[in-house]
């Protein structure tokens, strides 16, 4: 599998599994289960999804030693603030049931200075050993630097959607994260199912002997970033992570590129309240 390396020289698989609404609380130990047992290291969870527990059950109860499992969960906007950061992140691995979550990202930004306030807390936690790694999800640039205003810690993260309809709209994000040290992580990389019956898609797909999944997939991987899909179905699960064998040439990617078309599944950070 490939790999993403931190700026602490920790090595982490450069393709994670996507935990929103996959089922309710049996179905989500299960489904977690299945994706370690088909090669899956990153497991992105989050407060909001209300799975934190299954997540952490079955990462705990694989016979995967601890340290070989990456999990990410998530600073709720509820939750922003100094104190209050501090005191979600406990809540967080409590409810894991685990000693750390390897990344610790502050889910959405607010229109005013919690998110900041947030991002001091969270660096101190890092600083005195807490959490191995720290970043933020659908910060936009102007999020990002005016954070450099707040702290000399960059996030080593930022997670955000991303998928060829949203293209145009994303790639200023995109440079920024990678010219600032920044790894891009793409959520609702298949546009929550959206996207796969695109034609395009299915053509570049039957060239490659590929599922339409897979390119969507291996186009987040070669826009340098790590793909976070999702999928319940332990077949799906092993053919989105099975990418690795084929390459999109540069006309493929640039048919890509050109589905933009707006369609998105989350709200435009942009346009935060
Ligand atoms: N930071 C944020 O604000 C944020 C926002 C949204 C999502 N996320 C994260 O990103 C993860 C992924 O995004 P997402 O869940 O929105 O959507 P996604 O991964 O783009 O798409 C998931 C959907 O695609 C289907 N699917 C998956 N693999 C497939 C395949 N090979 N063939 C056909 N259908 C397939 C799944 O159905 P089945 O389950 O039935 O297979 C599911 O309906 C989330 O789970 C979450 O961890 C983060």
């Amino acid at each position: 599998m490939e790999t993403v390396e931190y700026r602490n020289g920790d090595i982490v698989p450069a393709i994670g599994f996507g935990t929103s609404h996959a089922g309710d609380e049996d179905d989500v130990v299960r489904v977690v289960t299945d994706a370690l047992q088909s090669g899956y290291r990153l497991i992105d969870s989050a407060k909001m999804y209300g799975n934190e527990a299954e997540v952490g059950k079955a990462v705990r109860e694989s016979d995967i030693p601890r340290e070989d499992i990456f999990v990410t969960t998530k600073l709720r906007k509820e939750d922003l603030g100094y104190e209050s950061a501090f005191t979600a992140y406990e809540s967080s691995i409590k409810e894991l049931g685990l000693d750390y979550a390897d990344l610790y990202l502050i889910h959405w930004p607010t229109n005013d200075s919690s998110r900041n306030d947030s991002w001091r807390a969270i660096v101190e936690m890092q600083a005195d050993g807490r959490i191995p790694h720290i970043g933020v999800s659908n910060f936009t640039v102007d999020h990002l630097e005016e954070l450099k205003t707040v702290s000399d810690v960059v996030p080593e993260v930022n997670q955000i959607e991303l998928h060829p309809y949203i293209w145009e709209e994303q790639r200023a994000i995109v440079e920024y994260c990678q010219k600032n040290g920044i790894i891009v992580q793409a959520y609702s990389p298949l546009l929550r199912g959206g996207a796969l019956d695109d034609q395009t898609v299915g053509s570049i797909a039957g060239l490659h002997h590929k599922t339409p999944a897979q390119v969507l997939l291996r186009w987040v991987v070669q826009h340098g970033a790590v793909p976070l899909p999702k999928t319940t179905k332990p077949e799906r699960m092993k053919q989105n992570i099975d990418i690795y064998d084929f390459e999109l040439t540069e006309e493929h990617m640039a048919s890509l590129d050109g589905l933009t078309n707006g369609q998105r599944f989350a709200a435009d950070p942009h346009n935060i309240a």
